[in-house]
């Protein structure tokens, strides 16, 4: 019989210990991923960082034992290399961080169809390609002390619309979806899923918004955050609170009073 108190266990097995644990980094080189693979790696991880550019993953990442993998996640060839590579080298990852992501500004009335692409293409559709692969990996490489993890780092922009994300928003949103199907399906099959949703961190991606960002924070920081939701086993992972618990009441919120809200947000 389920105990009562089955709703308030941790949905994952909770990461706490990061020593000779091989962690594949999906984004690596900038932002929230290169702050969260510094700090992997001082806990112990055995890293392997992935990224387009490969000197920009050295200049990051000097550090002998960190293993570069240069790749582009929107061609699944690419992927599909690297996936290879990480099979022949031993570095079946126990961790997948999928950390990448781009975000161009785009309004309804006036948008580039080959921007929504290109980002629908790295946002979304590479997560297909990426998760197949590395499950492929897994189940062709069973470990007894493997507990394989997944990790997706989606957005609170995809909670609900908003103004400027037509292609970053959606995208965000399907992915928030597409964790919980993964969550519901993989879990039984003893791999982890957790997604993570940061509100404004300050990187290259922000540095383009001419707003201001409430409750901004540093890749550090959310780096810190998104290894303590780990560490407590969580599923959701979303920060800072302060934030976030108000995107999520206006979540609930009927559309009547979510759009006059967000538009008069947006106008003032
Ligand atoms: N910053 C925020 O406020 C914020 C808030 C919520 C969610 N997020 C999410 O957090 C993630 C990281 O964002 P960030 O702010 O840290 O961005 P960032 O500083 O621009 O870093 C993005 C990383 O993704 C890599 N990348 C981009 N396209 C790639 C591709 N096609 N193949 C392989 N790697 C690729 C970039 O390296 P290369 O350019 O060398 O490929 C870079 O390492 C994104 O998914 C973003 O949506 C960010």
């Amino acid at each position: 019989m389920p105990s009562l108190l089955e709703p308030f266990r941790p949905l994952n097995d909770p990461i706490k210990d990061w020593a000779n644990r091989t962690v594949w980094l999906v984004g690596g080189s900038e932002g929230i991923g290169l702050a969260l693979g510094q700090e992997l790696l001082a806990r112990g991880a055995r890293l392997v960082v992935s990224a387009r550019r490969a000197d920009r993953l050295s200049e990051a990442f000097p550090q002998a034992e960190v293993c570069k993998l240069a790749c582009d996640i929107a061609q699944p060839e690419s992927l599909g290399s690297a996936c290879a590579y990480l099979d022949r080298a031993g570095l079946v990852p126990d961790v997948v961080f999928w950390v990448a992501g781009v975000y161009s500004p785009m309004q309804s009335w006036n948008f580039d169809p080959n921007e929504a692409e290109k980002t629908l293409r790295i946002n979304l559709l590479s997560c297909y390609y990426g998760l197949h692969q590395v499950l492929k990996l897994w189940q062709d490489n069973p470990s007894p002390s493997r507990q394989p993890h997944w990790v997706w780092v989606s957005s609170v922009a995809g909670y609900r619309g908003l103004p400027l994300a037509m292609a970053y928003g959606a995208g965000k949103a399907a992915l928030n979806q597409l964790a919980e199907i993964n969550y519901l399906e993989l879990r039984p099959r003893g791999i982890g899923v957790s997604l993570v949703l940061p509100g404004f961190v300050k990187t290259r991606l922000t540095a383009q918004n001419d707003f201001a960002m409430p409750a901004l924070l540093s890749p550090e920081d959310a780096a810190r955050y998104t290894l303590k939701g780990l560490a407590k086993g969580d599923f959701e992972i979303h920060y800072p609170r302060r934030f976030t618990l108000i995107l999520k009441l206006l979540r609930c919120l009927p559309y009547g009073l979510y759009f006059r809200l967000v538009g008069r947000l947006r106008q003032g």
